[in-house]
């Protein structure tokens, strides 16, 4: 495995592959639901962190949503950038910031296809935070039917 770059040294404690299959999802406009879901994030010594977000359904464990990106951070600075790509349609840039096992980032930029599903996605925010061999998200979103609102809350387990 390539030695960690210097500069994402910030972000080393959410490298591995973490599991849950405890997820909760809620929006005000859909009946809540459980899901799973698996995390890697991994680095090939350049100064990003490469990840893969694939959930699946809790109970018939079939795919469900998937995203994958990229993180960096701006140099000498605890500012990060989450770009990420989803099967969705959706194409981000999130920044935030890092303090210790804590990052948290909102949408900076936002694409959609020109056939979306409705309703558009305005803003995304998330929290991710590790807890010894815990790493927890909380991502919130706003629509353009409906403020800022928790849409998933999940802890996984470090698998890997
Ligand atoms: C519904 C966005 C991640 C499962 C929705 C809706 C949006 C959305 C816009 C429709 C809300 C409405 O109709 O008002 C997103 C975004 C995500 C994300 C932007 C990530 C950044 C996930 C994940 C799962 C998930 C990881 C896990 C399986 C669902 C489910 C629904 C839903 C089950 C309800 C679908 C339905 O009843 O038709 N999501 N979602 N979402 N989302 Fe997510």
């Amino acid at each position: 495995e390539a030695p960690l770059h210097d500069l994402i040294k910030p972000l080393g404690w959410l490298l591995g592959t973490w599991r849950s299959e405890e997820g909760f999802g809620h929006y005000p406009t859909i009946k809540d639901f459980k899901y799973g879901e698996e995390l890697q994030f991994f680095q090939v010594g350049q100064p990003n962190i490469q990840f893969s977000f694939y959930a699946w359904h809790a109970d018939t464990k079939k795919p469900m949503h998937r995203e994958i990106g990229f993180i960096r951070i701006k140099p000498g600075t605890n500012q990060v950038a989450l770009i990420g790509a989803q099967n969705t349609g959706l194409a981000e840039v999130e920044e935030g910031h890092v303090e210790g096992q804590e990052m948290k980032t909102e949408t900076q930029t936002l694409a959609r296809l020109s056939f979306g599903t409705p309703p558009a996605i305005r803003k995304i925010s998330r929290i991710f935070k590790r807890n010894g061999d815990v790493l927890e998200q909380v991502l919130s979103m706003e629509t353009e039917n409906t403020p800022m609102t928790t849409h998933l809350k999940i802890s996984y387990q470090k698998v890997n």
